[in-house]
């Protein structure tokens, strides 16, 4: 939603934020990557590139996957975004980021959060992906330390994890 008020060329804008109403007032073009990280305090997403190549800043926007360093905010007025920080439910891990952490997913940590959005659209598309399918699910997220190898095995085993019929996990569907 958008206030037609502006002052000194700055805008009112409202969205959801990890299930939170925000109301912002920031230049129609701001990048959502610099709204999200100086003026909401979520540092989860990363600069990398800042022209779409990297995925280090990728979130959801009504559940699509985005590069929020190419993304005015203007666009994102009436939307619902998720960012890291807005993945797990309370004080546990989402199985994604269990997956991560048991299986070497991460090491410098830069790519991680964009990983793990990207993983998370993924599985909402594709409960069982194959590894095909997980290098293409990933393949806007660009990682300098793993070598891909442990990122595609975190993929698929939060995906095991997820249809194994004795564990309930319920925070997957964003
Ligand atoms: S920082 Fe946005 S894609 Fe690289
Ligand atoms: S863990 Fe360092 S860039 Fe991916």
């Amino acid at each position: 939603m958008i206030n037609l008020r502006a002052s000194h060329g700055t805008t009112e804008i409202s969205f959801t934020v990890n299930s939170e109403p925000r109301k912002i007032s920031a230049y129609p073009m701001e990048r959502l990557l610099d709204v999200l990280r100086l003026k909401l305090g979520l540092t989860g997403a990363k600069e990398g590139c800042g022209e779409g190549e990297c995925g280090s800043c990728s979130v959801l926007m009504n559940g699509a996957l985005v590069n929020s360093c190419l993304v005015p905010v203007l666009q994102a007025a009436g939307t619902s975004i998720v960012t890291i920080e807005g993945l797990a439910a309370s004080d546990s891990l989402h199985i994604l980021q269990e997956a991560f952490l048991e299986c070497g997913g991460a090491q410098c940590g830069i790519c991680t959060p964009g990983m793990i959005l990207a993983a998370t659209h993924l599985l909402n598309k594709k409960p069982a992906p194959t590894t095909d399918e997980i290098r293409e699910g990933l393949s806007g997220n660009l990682c300098r330390c793993t070598g891909y190898s442990q990122i595609i095995e975190s993929v698929a085993n939060a995906a095991r994890r997820r249809s194994a019929p004795a564990i309930e996990h319920s925070g997957i569907t964003v």
